[in-house]
């Protein structure tokens, strides 16, 4: 197939782009290279004759026609997206643009694409979007395909927004839609603001672990190249029209998770004295913080037979070791704008 990826030079694009080009297909990487993008996360795979690079923002929506007239993809697979949400509360603007009418400006880019072409139905727009749509949860329950939605982030929000109008373009123009929603990744080439390599770099630079509130909150974590295997799952197989959960079924607290990471780290690399886990600090908390999110994953397995190929503990091992191995990787972003600086407390 030749996919059209969005977002390609991003944590979770890059992932779908190694993973397309090792198993065949071609790959049309669209990317504005925000702050976020990192060419390097696709470096091996653009050396194949089957991959082609077009740095677009999907604000552009001329920019966008070109590209689908020059390439003539067979699907998109729409990842691009401001996707941190300490910063959305910082500049939310940005999160409206890119999410809401970047995603609108390719429904449209893929409609009239779609439509010279004669409507074929084997074409798919495939929207990548979170489990943060649904809100947050209790100490009980999961979110299903049918949660309703109760955004409470300008993250959030905009994804909501974005996901309202991919169906949309399905109900009233016909467009061959599918859409899932995803719990939080983790992995490698993680940018180096969120969460996982924040606490993996501060731990290895000798500062503190800052831990939002008590570190109470509860998120289910999925290994990234997992998330990339249901995601092309999803575009090739998936029921058009339909929208797919995707979760690792592995919830832990930030806390639980911070101390597993820290002990990961004692094994590796361990310090002169004491723990990784004695410089864990709790700092204020993020407005409106979800307290828990839990995906039940239930009709991607049993409707397409997708599950996750390793648990969490494998999973994070894995990653700590690829940031251990891949300094030259990481500490070129550090200096990016925001990197390593605390956001999002503005509210
Ligand atoms: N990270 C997670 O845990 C997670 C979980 C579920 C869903 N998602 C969704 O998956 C997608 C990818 O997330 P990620 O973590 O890889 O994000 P990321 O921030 O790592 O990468 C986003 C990519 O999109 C590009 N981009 C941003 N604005 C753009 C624009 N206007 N035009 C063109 N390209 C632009 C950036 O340059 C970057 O390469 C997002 O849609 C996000 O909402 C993420």
């Amino acid at each position: 197939m030749k996919l059209l990826v969005t977002g390609g030079a991003g944590f979770i694009g890059s992932a779908v782009v190694r993973l397309a080009i090792s198993r065949g297909h071609e790959i049309v990487n669209v990317d504005a290279l925000t702050y976020a993008a990192c060419l390097d996360n696709v470096a091996e795979a653009a050396k194949s004759p089957c991959y082609a690079f077009e740095q677009v923002d999907i604000r552009d929506r001329e920019a966008l026609d070109a590209v689908f007239e020059k390439h003539k993809p067979d699907a998109v697979m729409h990842l691009a997206a401001e996707s941190h949400v300490d910063r959305s509360i910082d500049a939310p603007g940005d999160f409206i643009e890119t999410n809401i009418t970047g995603t609108f400006n390719m429904l449209e880019a893929a409609r009239k694409y779609w439509v010279a072409a004669g409507k074929p139905e084997s074409f798919r727009f495939h929207h990548i979007s979170t489990d943060e749509v649904f809100g947050s949860l209790g100490a009980e329950g999961q979110f299903t395909e049918e949660t309703p939605y109760d955004p409470r982030s300008p993250y959030s929000a905009s994804k909501a927004a974005s996901d309202h109008l991919v169906r949309a373009w399905h109900e009233t123009y016909g467009l061959p839609v599918v859409l899932t929603n995803c719990s939080n990744n983790y992995g490698p080439y993680h940018f180096p603001e969120k969460l996982i390599p924040v606490v993996i770099l501060k731990a290895l630079a000798g500062q503190p672990l800052p831990i939002y509130g008590d570190g109470s909150n509860v998120r289910d974590w999925l290994y990234v190249e997992d998330h990339a295997d249901a995601l092309l799952l999803v575009v090739e197989k998936g029921e058009i029209g339909r929208g797919y959960n995707i979760g690792g079924e592995n919830e832990r607290s930030n806390l639980e998770l911070v101390n597993t990471l820290c002990a990961i780290l004692d094994e590796k690399r361990p310090k002169n004295a004491g723990s990784y886990s004695d410089q864990i600090t709790f700092v204020t908390d993020r407005p409106g913080h979800d307290a828990r999110y839990a995906i039940d994953p239930a009709r991607i397995r049993e409707e397409l037979g997708w599950r996750p190929s390793v648990t969490v503990e494998e999973g994070l091992e894995k990653t700590v070791q690829w940031y251990l191995d891949n300094p030259e990787w990481w500490q070129a972003l550090q200096d990016r704008h925001g990197v390593g600086e605390r956001l999002g407390v503005k509210a």
